[in-house]
């Protein structure tokens, strides 16, 4: 089943928003970023990219990119957040053992605000970009499902923080990138919250 399919279902919107990068401001109205990617120099230099995240919809995703990777925002309501827990026994890394997010979001929800998830869409497999299936149940999955990330190449799943599943082809978690709150509307990509001091090494494979 189609990602639009699956997102009109649960009637989840993915917004159109702004995406600032260091030199210029983008503003689109098209929910992809491809059109809302900072300027090519930003790009090449691979600089911190600002999310605007303060239209996103409950439930809803925001698609960036930050150094050519898909990069996005997921808005958990707190009843998604509350159920991370229950299925931790079905997840290889539930508690964020291994080197794929900063020290500051290593918790349950790997994510500074519990509500707003940042991660990078990229498979810890082969590579694929996953799709993103926040409905629990749903058919593409099965009934068990309970939400989160398919990756459509060889079947990885993981849940709405990124935890990978048992049994499945991908090692790791989803990646979770340094970023930080410049306000309550935007989350830079790219940087460590100030004072947090990271010495956390972004892992090679992406
Ligand atoms: S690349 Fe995602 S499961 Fe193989």
């Amino acid at each position: 089943m189609s990602e639009e399919i699956d997102k009109s279902k649960r009637h989840f919107l993915t917004v159109a928003t702004t995406v600032v990068g260091a030199v210029g401001v983008v503003m689109a109205a098209v929910p992809f970023v491809s059109s809302m990617e900072p300027s090519a120099r930003t790009k090449a230099l691979g600089g911190p990219v600002d999310i605007d995240v303060s239209k996103i919809e409950p439930g809803a995703m925001i698609r960036a990119k930050w150094r050519s990777r898909p990069t996005w925002v997921v808005q958990r309501p707190p009843a998604v957040v509350a159920e991370l827990p229950k299925i931790n026994q079905r997840l290889r890394d539930p508690d964020s053992s291994e080197p794929q997010q900063p020290s500051y979001v290593k918790n349950g929800w790997r994510s500074i605000k519990p509500e707003l998830f940042v991660v990078v869409g990229i498979c810890t497999h082969l590579g694929c970009t996953p799709l993103y299936v926040p409905q629990p149940g749903d058919p593409s999955v099965g009934p068990t499902w309970p939400g989160g990330f398919h990756c459509p190449c060889h079947g990885s799943l993981y849940d709405l923080a990124g935890r990978v599943f048992k049994n499945v082809p991908a090692p790791l978690n989803l990646p979770v990138p340094r970023h930080r709150y410049m306000n309550d509307k935007v989350i830079r990509i790219g940087e460590d919250p100030i004072g947090s001091h990271s010495s956390w090494k972004e892992p090679l494979i992406w």
